[in-house]
């Protein structure tokens, strides 16, 4: 695999760089629109996005260019109605991403700190409707951690580092390490994490629920391309109601949690998928989603 090209086997369509820069296409997130081929099945494309972290000499590591980049990116792709789900891998087989950059952000101070880290952008990226699928290879640590988290689902390489090695440069996860972090695999294995920086393989983070599967390394991306595949061609307004949902739970107290779901259950009923999708179940047909 070279430094620069996805390690999808998938040849895509179309490639567009993000367009929220004003100073012109990224130099560092890629976003292609991998080809039907890609998902395995030979059918009509699933409207899935491949968004690539493209900075391999420094592991990809997270500047605030590249945060801006991949805000921007996932803003467009959450308002095309053609785009029904997004997968989010780092370029060159080594890094997820290593973290957010250590070497832009030494000289800060407290004030500069959230300019110069691009920390404003991750809530942008937390606030997508579309499902986001992690494709993860390699260091996810840090910032690549925290951004993994960030994803919905998580498919990690066998070859995969996952962990919060900020306490030995002096400072904290500071993009949602220590929340996110113990949200998914609970306070004392978050403790533990985060108080020593110890890093885990990817066996590890799965039996610790931080990542969904894991698969050999080189299938990374075909693997978590067929996943958000799946989930691209299922009703997308129910889909994004679901994340809406699964995400409330981390949020709210469980009586509002509940009634959060049950008002989007009910919502549901509005919509031209809810009829098509039991009208096909009663008619023994495949249903035709409009996303209406
Ligand atoms: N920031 C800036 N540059 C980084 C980087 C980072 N987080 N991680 C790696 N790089 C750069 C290295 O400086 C090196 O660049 P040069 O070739 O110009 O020297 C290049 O990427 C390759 O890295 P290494 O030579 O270090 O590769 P390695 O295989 O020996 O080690 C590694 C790999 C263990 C991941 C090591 O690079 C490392 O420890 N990286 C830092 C990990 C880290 O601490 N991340 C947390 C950052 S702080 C943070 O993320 C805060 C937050 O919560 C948002």
């Amino acid at each position: 695999m070279t430094d620069t090209a996805p390690a999808a086997s998938a040849s895509t369509s179309v490639s567009a760089p993000p367009t929220g820069d004003p100073a012109g296409p990224s130099v560092f997130v890629r976003v292609d629109f991998p080809a039907p081929a890609a998902f395995g099945r030979g059918e009509a494309d699933p409207g899935v996005a491949l968004v690539t972290i493209d900075r391999p000499a420094a592991l990809n590591a997270l500047n605030a260019a590249i945060l801006a980049d991949l805000a921007a990116a996932f803003v467009r792709l959450d308002a095309d109605p053609t785009c029904r789900a997004i997968v989010l891998t780092g370029a060159g087989g080594r890094a997820f991403a290593a973290g957010a950059d250590i070497k832009a952000m030494a000289s800060a101070g407290p004030d500069t700190i959230e300019a110069v880290g691009g920390f404003g952008h991750w809530q942008t990226l937390a606030a997508v409707g579309l499902p986001v699928v992690a494709a993860v290879r390699g260091f996810a640590l840090g910032g690549g951690c925290e951004l993994a988290l960030l994803c919905d689902i998580v498919i990690a390489g066998d070859d995969a580092t996952l962990g919060q090695p900020e306490i030995k440069l002096g400072v904290i996860p500071g993009a949602g390490g220590t929340q996110r972090l113990t949200r998914a695999i609970g306070k004392a294995r978050a403790m533990e994490l985060v108080l020593t920086g110890r890093s885990i393989d990817a066996r590890e983070a799965e039996r610790l629920g931080l990542v969904s599967q894991v698969v050999p390394a080189e299938e990374t991306l075909d693997r978590a391309l067929e996943l958000a595949g799946r989930i691209a061609v299922l009703p997308p307004l129910a889909v994004r109601a679901a994340k809406a949902a699964v995400n409330a739970a981390l949020e709210l107290p469980l009586a509002d949690g509940l009634a959060f779901e049950r008002r989007t259950f009910f919502d549901l009923f509005a919509t031209a998928d809810q009829k098509e999708g039991m009208a096909a179940f009663a008619e023994k047909r495949p249903a035709h989603w409009t996303g209406r």
